[in-house]
């Protein structure tokens, strides 16, 4: 048996889709452990194009079962309408399992997050406005509605009821805000439970059964190491724990169960919304980047920020996740440059050094990249599949990057289809 956690070491976007779906045939189940449809995963094979949300991305092999733990979010609307998408195009989702325990987003905590980053204004964290943080900010306060309580008539209107006493007065006396009646959510939701209820499950038991006799565990996780709640660039961050430890508090699994970690990380870096970012681009090379690499919001549409390489950031994940793999993506966006750069340390206004990510808040707001250079390549890589098919300078950058990161780069993705990935290392 065998746990495996995949987990973004930037701030999302890196592939993990990609990844995820690459990986997963060698995988009984693959569990989405946080977060909810601020996700957008793209999964590629011979033409198929998958983007998805909610589901996890191992949804492609009918012998997977794709699991939604507990610690996720979860818009019913949303997951049902990714499954008629997933139906249309022939793709099963009967073996589809949703924890019981995970919460739902109301249609108030998708109003709520339009009105906190409205009255951020100029402020604003930059969210997908989906819902995700108010959604996790009733669960913290208990408050929150799960999706075992769409089966019980009585008990949903009761914590509907509960939730709107405060939820109402907040929308109307502080947003002036249309407000929302018990009967009109338990007719919206309760008409969801019938599609939703052959698929819920106690998640943790099915996985730990799973993993006790003999099957292999992959943990899909969403956003990334900088978005944590913890660990990321606080405020502009996500509302759960999208780091390796996530994967246990968001399924019931213990930590003793995941024998790897595997971060992926883009061969440089984008952000979409705001917050601190040291090694962004705002010139021609910032351009060529979102141009070639086509970065723009897999959720939302939305141009990304785009910038170097951050190997301050990536050993940062490494202690954080306890990587003991990483994936490097879109390696042929950078088959562009003549040069490419590497951040390897930051400086702050007064000349002050930083080789791991600052203590403060500030500091990170202010640093500055220290960049080493590397000599490009400037060929098409997009059919390499070993190693040694990259041309020298490619190598060398890979080398560099897992030399500064401490962890060996396992796979290396080079297009966006699951055959364009090089394999240096298997998981299992
Ligand atoms: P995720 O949220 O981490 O799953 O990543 P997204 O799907 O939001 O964004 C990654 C984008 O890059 C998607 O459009 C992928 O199809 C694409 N992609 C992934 N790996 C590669 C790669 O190695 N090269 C290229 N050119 N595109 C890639
Ligand atoms: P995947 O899984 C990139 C960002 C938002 C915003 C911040 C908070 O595709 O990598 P939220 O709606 O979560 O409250 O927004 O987090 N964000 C992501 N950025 N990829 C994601 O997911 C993201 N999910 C949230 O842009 O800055
Ligand atoms: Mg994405």
């Amino acid at each position: 048996m065998a746990g495996v956690a995949l987990v973004g070491v930037q701030w999302g976007d890196e592939g993990k889709g990609k990844i995820t779906d690459l990986l997963a045939s060698q995988f009984d189940y693959v569990v989405r452990f946080q977060g909810g449809n601020n996700a957008g995963h793209t999964v590629i094979h011979e033409g198929t194009k998958l983007q998805l949300h909610l589901v996890p991305s191992g949804i492609m092999y009918p012998d997977v079962v794709p699991v939604i733990g507990n610690g996720c979010v979860i818009d019913p609307k949303v997951l049902i309408g990714e499954m008629e998408m997933l139906g249309a195009q022939d793709i099963s989702t009967e073996r589809l399992l949703i924890s019981t325990n995970a919460h739902l987003i109301m249609p108030y905590h998708r109003d709520l997050d339009g009105a906190f980053e409205r009255r951020l204004g100029a402020n604003e964290i930059g969210t997908t406005r989906r819902g995700i943080g108010p959604a996790y900010q009733d669960k913290a306060s208990r408050m929150g509605l799960r999706m075992q309580d769409l089966f019980d008539r009585s008990i949903f209107k009761e914590k509907v009821a509960a939730a709107l006493v405060e939820t109402n007065d907040i929308l109307d006396k502080v947003y002036g805000l249309p407000t929302y009646t018990v009967e009109q959510i338990a007719d919206e939701y309760l008409g969801y439970a019938e599609v939703i209820k052959p698929h819920i499950a106690e998640v943790s038991s099915v996985l730990n059964q799973a993993l006790a006799s003999g099957k292999n565990v992959f943990f899909e996780g969403a956003q990334g190491t900088l978005l944590d709640i913890d660990h990321g660039t606080y405020p502009f961050v996500t509302s759960s724990s999208p780091t390796a430890g996530g994967a246990c508090t968001g399924t019931g699994v213990g930590p003793t169960r995941i024998d790897r970690v595997l971060g992926i990380a883009k061969a440089y870096i984008t952000r979409v919304g705001s917050g601190p970012f040291p090694t962004e681009l705002f010139d021609e090379d910032g351009d060529t980047i979102i141009r070639v690499g086509h970065e723009f919001g897999t959720t939302t549409g939305r141009q990304r920020r785009a910038g170097w390489y951050d190997a301050v950031i990536t050993a940062y994940a490494v202690g954080i996740n306890g990587l003991t793999d990483l994936a490097i993506t879109k390696l042929d966006i950078l088959s562009e440059f003549p040069t490419i750069k590497i951040c390897t340390a930051y400086e702050d206004a007064r000349g002050d050094r930083y080789t791991t990510v600052p203590g403060h808040q500030s500091a990170f707001h202010h640093a500055r990249p220290i960049y080493e250079e590397m000599p490009g390549w400037q060929e098409d890589i997009t059919h390499c599949r070993t190693f040694e098919d990259l041309p020298e300078a490619a190598r060398n950058y890979i080398d560099r990057l897992e030399e500064l990161a401490g962890v060996p780069v396992s796979m290396i993705a080079v297009g966006p289809d699951r055959e364009q990935t090089i394999v240096r290392r298997t998981l299992l």
